[in-house]
């Protein structure tokens, strides 16, 4: 019997998302499916806002950034009545299944109208963090990666023109992985991660070694999430209760607490949302044609409360559950590669 699949993007976007709808579209039209979008993430349910994907809706936007369907940190458990409009506007729209694209907060919405109501949901994992668990990788970090180290490449002859300390502030919310993988890609000299905060004392150490080595600039990373004294928890939340990390400045704090420490000349970049925009990288696009495809297979299968995984080389089905239970945070293993160039 035909089925009609709904799908979503939830939460911050990324490059890759448009990869997935297009390969939840294609698979699930070979099928003889109909495909259904909803609006900027769980908002779309909530509010009744559904559009119907068609093959011309998907064509052209495998290399486009951002997402067609919108998205929106929505969470419909704050929200007055929001998960039984939710279920509402699920049936209303005559559908069988919904493939929710997003990260711990919009798979957690996910994992939990699944287990409270049986909802028949399929989970792709999305963020440029890569901080969710049961997949070695989320799409849109390697693209999140690529923008970084680019960054980084540009500010190393800058820096070493005018001999200064260079700090650059990434993403990654509460873990460092862009931070520790863009470090090493672009040779960092010191990189601050909230997993293993090394102190500003020996940040500071690492800097002066090296210009007792003659190297007069140095190129520190620092996750936007890296506990620093005296910087404040920024107020804003989101509905999901998170803060703000990018404004509580931490860059900026580093900068002054470095220049101020050896007597460097410091400057800061914070990267912010350019590491989220734009086409995704090959790498990504191919991920996230892949989730796709499996997404839509699992939905085919009713395989529900499970979500498309990267487990070495291979995409394979996860309980949701098992990927929204804890972050992924980044290994000691991988902070000691990055550590072994510091200073
Ligand atoms: O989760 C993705 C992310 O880009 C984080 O790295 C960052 O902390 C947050 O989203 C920024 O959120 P917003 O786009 O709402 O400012």
């Amino acid at each position: 019997m035909a089925k009609r699949i709904g799908i979503l993007s939830g939460g911050g976007d990324c490059p890759g998302l448009n990869a997935v709808i297009r390969a939840v579209g294609r698979r699930s039209f070979q099928r003889g499916y109909d495909v259904v979008g909803v609006r900027d993430g769980w908002r779309g349910l909530v509010e009744d806002e559904l559009e119907p994907l068609g093959p011309r809706e998907i064509s052209g936007i495998l290399p486009r950034g951002g997402t067609i369907l919108g998205t929106t940190r929505t969470n419909p458990y704050k929200l007055e009545g929001g998960v039984d409009r939710v279920m509402e506007s699920f049936e209303r729209a005559g559908l069988d299944a919904l493939v929710a694209i997003g990260g711990e907060d919009t798979l957690g919405v996910a994992t939990r109208l699944h287990e409270e109501h049986g909802f028949p949901v399929i989970g792709v994992p999305k963020t440029i963090d890569n901080d969710l668990n049961g997949t070695d990788y989320t799409f849109g970090f390697d693209t999140a990666v690529f923008i970084a180290t680019e960054a980084i490449d540009r500010l190393h002859t800058t820096a070493e023109s005018h001999n200064r300390v260079m700090v650059v502030e990434v993403m990654g919310r509460h873990t460092g992985w862009i931070a520790v993988m863009s470090g090493i890609a672009g040779g960092a000299d010191v990189i601050l991660i909230p997993e293993q905060p090394i102190s500003i004392d020996e940040a500071c150490d690492d800097i002066r070694r090296r210009h007792e080595r003659g190297k007069d600039f140095s190129i520190v990373v620092v996750s936007e999430g890296y506990e620093l004294e005296g910087v404040a928890e920024a107020g804003e939340r989101d509905e999901f209760g998170h803060v703000r990390l990018s404004q509580r400045g931490v860059g900026d704090a580093l900068a002054r607490e470095i220049e101020g420490r050896t007597g460097f000349e410091t400057r800061v970049t914070v990267l912010g949302h350019v590491q989220r925009g734009g086409s995704p990288t090959p790498r990504d696009r191919v991920l996230a044609t892949r989730f796709g495809l499996k997404a839509a297979d699992l939905a085919h299968e009713e395989r529900f409360g499970q979500m498309a995984s990267l487990q070495g080389d291979r995409v394979v089905e996860v309980p949701l559950k098992e990927a929204t239970a804890e972050l992924k945070t980044v290994p000691p293993e991988w902070y000691d590669v990055a550590k072994a160039f510091f200073g």
